[in-house]
Parts: C-alpha cells; structure tokens; sequence
C-alpha cells in the first residue's frame, strides 16, 4: 500500500450547540498506530463519528484531510470510499441485511477496480471467522444482529481486516471482550497495521495496549489534546490517572 495520511488539523466540534472539541489535530500515516485515550464523556467516540461524517456531529472549525483531500464536506460512505472505516463503540444492527451481503457490496464500494471473486472472498471470510473463534453460521446472519457484545466486536475486527481501509478508527473496541478474544483482535489490529493501514484505537484503558505497542499516545480532556506522547505515555496514564490532568486544566483556570 503506498504512503497514506491523515490530517485531523484544528478540529472543533458542536453536538446540538454545544462544543465538545476544541481544537483537536493528530496526524496519522500508513503502519503508525495511535491510541487517543481519555475519561468518560471527554469527546472521543465523537472524534470518531466527527471523522467519519455522522452529521449530527457539526464541524465549526478545522480539517479532516485524507492524502490532500478535504474530506469536511463529504457523506459517510463516500469517506468510507476514501477509505476511512470506525469500529463502532456500539455497533449498529441490521436484520434482514445478510452479513456476507454486506460485506460484499462494502469491498466492491471500496475497491471498484478489483473484480471480486467470490468463491475466494467467502473462503477468506471463513478463515477469518475461524481466526475469530467465530463459526460458518455468521456468514448467513443478519448484520450484528443477536450477536453478542464481544461477537459484534470481533465481528467489527473482522471487517476491518477484509476491508483494508487506509485508515481505521477503533472506538472501544476492547470492551466486553475476553482475554482470549483481546489477544485475538489485538493480533489483529497488528496485522492491519502490517498491510499498511493507519490506526486510531480509542480507549480508556491500558490493557489493550499491553498488547499492542501504539508508536503515538493522544490524552483527550475535556475535548482537548492534553498531552501527545510515545506508547510510554500510556502506561504513565495508568499509574496517575486522569485526574492529574484535570488539576493541571484547574490549576491553569485559577
Ligand atoms: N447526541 C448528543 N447530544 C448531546 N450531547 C451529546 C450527544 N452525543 C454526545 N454528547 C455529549 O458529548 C460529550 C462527549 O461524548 P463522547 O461520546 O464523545 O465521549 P467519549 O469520550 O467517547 O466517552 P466514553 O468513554 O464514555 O465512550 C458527552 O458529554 C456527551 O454527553
Ligand atoms: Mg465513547
């Protein structure tokens, strides 16, 4: 895959008049995992739905910039055409739109010049489901639909890997899992990053990150970047809590 970027640049963002980010930038390129951690409530899964084009989220100021290209005033599908995909926090349901169906028209979206074969696609779909610990049946079910929460996520992974988007946006997507199923959607994530995708994996704790060595760490509060740093920064995190910021912002109001 060649060379792809990134560029959230000054990023504000408005939910129903209220102001959640404040002058949000990250910047991220082919094979570089960032993780954008931070407490509850603080913005991120909003950077996600914000960067993928929900338009309940209203953009006041700032760029979303995927190799060049301007991407504000672009539809949901037509940035998933670019090649943006989010891993929802809670993944939406469909019944009645058969998962392989989906899954299809998804590739053939996103990869037009490539005629698909499907006989080989279903095959990679299967291996992947027994990566995942997850059985043939999935294939004929509806889009998430029943599943349980740490089947959906898998299920999300799942996309990702046979999407091969140029840039994913994982929200959460260690919620609710097992460690079995977190050692396998971390390996995962490792294997995207490989192929040459550029990832923002958003969470609030360490623990996925004993797995996966993110090579950038993002702390959001209270819609602000307050501090960038390598995979260390997380483990730091960990130790003091987010608090520590929160006197910092405190203590630079008094
Ligand atoms: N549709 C909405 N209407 C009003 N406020 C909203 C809406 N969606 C989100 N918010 C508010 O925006 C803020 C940021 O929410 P967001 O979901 O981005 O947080 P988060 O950092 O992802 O939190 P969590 O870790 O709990 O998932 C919260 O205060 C939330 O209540
Ligand atoms: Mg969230």
């Amino acid at each position: 895959m060649a060379e792809n970027y990134l560029d959230i640049k000054n990023l504000n963002v408005e939910i129903n008049g209220k102001e959640i980010l404040k002058d949000v930038s990250i910047r991220v390129k082919s094979g570089e995992i960032h993780a954008l951690m931070g407490p509850n409530g603080t913005g991120k899964s909003t950077l996600a739905h914000s960067v993928m084009g929900n338009p309940k989220y209203k953009i006041k100021g700032g760029e979303i910039i995927l190799n060049g290209k301007k991407m504000n005033d672009l539809q949901i599908h037509e940035r998933a055409r670019e090649g943006i995909f989010l891993a929802f926090q809670e993944p939406v349901s469909v019944q009645g739109l058969r998962f392989i169906n989906y899954l299809r028209t998804a590739y053939t979206s996103l990869h037009p010049q490539e005629k698909l074969e499907y006989k080989k696609f279903l095959d990679e779909v299967k291996e992947l489901l027994n990566f995942f610990g997850l059985d043939n049946s999935f294939i004929d079910r509806g889009l998430n639909d029943g599943l349980s929460g740490g089947e959906k996520k898998r299920m999300e992974a799942l996309q990702m890997l046979i999407l091969k988007p140029k840039f994913i946006i994982l929200d959460e997507i260690d919620s609710g899992l097992d460690v079995d199923a977190l050692r396998i959607v971390s390996k995962a994530i490792q294997k995207a990053k490989e192929n040459g995708a550029g990832i923002i994996i958003i969470t609030h704790y360490q623990r996925i990150l004993d797995y996966i060595k993110p090579d950038f760490v993002h702390v959001l509060i209270d819609g602000k970047i307050a501090e960038s740093g390598n995979g260390e920064l997380a483990k730091i995190i960990e130790e003091r809590g987010y608090e520590y910021y929160k006197g910092e912002i405190n203590a630079k109001i008094e």
